[in-house]
């Protein structure tokens, strides 16, 4: 491998899931991960296995359908390694990723307990060997281990160098170097790549890796210079979802590369036509929507507002344009579906919009689009996106809306009734409120007999025109965790029911989860 490629290892699966409110099925998951695929990303981090069944589930699924390095997370210890091991198994190209903390606030917080060490240089070796044993028990299943210290940005780099040097000599083939609060600058976490290849005697058998948050806005920046002085791997994610204000920006770094390559001299192996489309299923699947501003894939990144902007793109792109749009996939797409086209140009349509869907899928999805195509004339790639994600969204569904009906007027109380289907069993209520969703949401809650705290609501229209289909987020707060419910429809009111019932959806499989690990958890303690 050339000294100046650098490969892309793309956690959005797994610290992109961790964003608030994101997450995602095992069908999203999957169908994420063969966009990544597509994209040509090296590394696909598919999930923490260890933390939940739903998690060993979808890196399992990923591990055998998808044709990339697959990475499974792991703390340093062997509970967290196995598990990552197995559901890895059927991966031809798998990669244990394990972790321990490293800066003094980490240690402190997390490391607290005595059976650690009582000072801190205690707590520092017993890191050490931890760190040393994770690896070499990970090494025992494939040969390509991570090793990353957490919060390496804060972490003294004496300290930090003795820890890198530990991993690499337990066997790490990549070793990162994590910031994971977001907290250096450029020049300064460039320094620390440079000091650690100074200082690390046996760097040279491990390839460096860099994962940078982004509370300061520089994720990207910090990525840049990493590479400067020597990281050959850099940790992304699509949109720059993630923790808190998320991960380095996958579409970002990748671009900066292209667009400087007159200064910066390294290249990527990514299909950068594939960026958009990737972005938009991310987008449909995590509820999370880009900003318009955004760099590289929002609304406004390549529309031009004043006079002599357009005038200017008009006479020659370059004015104004430092890349293209159709570079990084975003296409003027001028065919669009209506209420004759086939099952066949659907198809193809969905696949070009980076969908695998298999006839049965297609046949749902046939059905949605032909119900939407008699509601609006025209059906854009937009609206496909969302019946996508429909349709996948549906297929872990436990509470269906069959029938929902609503009164409303200006001088009336609003009421709503509904019909949920659960299982066999469909239950009917009715319920007012202080407008009409208030009302849906109130006649849901007492169907199912249960109240959550409603913290946010969106809506907005996905494509434009009166006929648009609106598409509603709602996000809903339980037992400290947060969940996003979607919806679509040619009508608010009905995609708000959708969304709130989504949201319910995914805090009840949640729930199952964690009694199904709790439930294995008591009995290996009777093993
Ligand atoms: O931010 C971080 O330090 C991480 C590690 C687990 C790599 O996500
Ligand atoms: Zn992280």
């Amino acid at each position: 491998m050339s000294s100046n490629r650098i490969l892309i290892f793309d956690t959005t699966l797994r610290d992109g899931e961790q964003s608030p409110g994101a997450s995602l099925n095992v069908h999203e998951k999957l169908e994420i991960a063969h966009q990544l695929a597509k994209l040509k990303v090296d590394v696909i981090e598919a999930g923490f296995p260890v933390s939940s069944p739903a998690q060993f589930e979808a890196v399992k699924r990923i591990a055998d359908e998808v044709d990339a390095i697959i990475a499974g997370l792991s703390r340093a210890n062997e509970k967290d390694i196995k598990a990552a091991a197995d559901s890895l198994y059927s991966a031809p190209r798998k990669r244990i990723h394990t972790f321990s903390s490293t800066s003094d606030y980490h240690i402190l917080g997390k490391f607290g307990h005595e059976r650690y060490g009582s000072t801190l240089q205690e707590k520092r070796k017993t890191i050490l060997k931890m760190s040393y044993d994770a690896v070499a028990y990970a090494k025992t299943f494939t040969d390509d281990v991570e090793f990353s210290a957490e919060d390496a940005g804060r972490t003294d780099i004496g300290y930090l160098a003795e820890v890198i040097e530990t991993a690499i000599e337990a066997g790490a083939a990549t070793v990162n170097i994590p910031d994971t609060t977001g907290y250096t600058l450029p020049f300064e976490y460039g320094e620390k790549i440079a000091e650690l290849k100074r200082r690390v005697k046996n760097i040279d058998k491990a390839i460096i890796s860099v994962h940078c948050h982004n509370d300061l806005g520089l994720a990207v920046a910090n990525s840049i210079s990493a590479v400067q002085n020597g990281a050959r791997q850099v940790e992304c994610t699509i949109n720059g979802i993630g923790e808190r204000a998320g991960n380095a920006s996958l579409e970002e770094f990748v671009m900066a590369l292209n667009v400087r390559k007159d200064l910066l001299n390294y290249y990527a192996n990514i299909n950068t036509h594939e960026i958009y489309n990737t972005s938009k299923m991310v987008s449909a699947f995590t509820g999370m929507l880009v900003q318009r501003n955004k760099a590289i894939v929002g609304e406004n990144a390549f529309s031009h507002e004043s006079g002599i902007h357009q005038d200017g793109v008009l006479k020659n792109r370059e004015t104004y344009e430092i890349m293209t749009p159709e570079s990084v996939g975003i296409i003027n797409n001028k065919i669009v579906l209506g209420r004759h086209s086939g099952r066949h140009g659907l198809k193809s349509r969905l696949e070009q919009l980076g969908y695998k869907v298999s006839e049965e899928e297609l046949q749902h999805i046939y059905d949605a689009f032909t119900e939407l195509a008699d509601k609006k004339k025209e059906v854009f790639d937009d609206d496909l996106r969302m019946l996508m994600g429909d349709e996948i969204q549906k297929k872990d569904e436990i509470y269906e809306l069959v029938y929902l009906q609503v009164h409303t007027g200006t001088n009336s109380i609003p009421n709503a009734v509904v019909r949920i289907k659960i299982g066999d069993r469909v239950i009917e209520e009715a319920a007012t409120g202080d407008g009409s969703v208030d009302a849906v949401f109130n006649s849901i809650e007492r169907a199912l007999g249960i109240k959550s705290e409603v913290e946010s609501y969106q809506v907005r229209s996905v494509t434009s025109g009166r006929e648009a289909m609106g598409e509603v987020l709602v996000r809903i707060r339980s037992g400290g965790k947060s969940f996003t419910g979607r919806g679509i429809s040619t009508d608010i009111i009905e995609a708000s029911a959708k969304s709130y019932l989504s949201a319910l959806n995914q805090k009840e499989q949640y729930a199952k989860e964690v009694e199904t690990l709790n439930q294995n958890e008591k009995l290996s303690e009777v093993i």
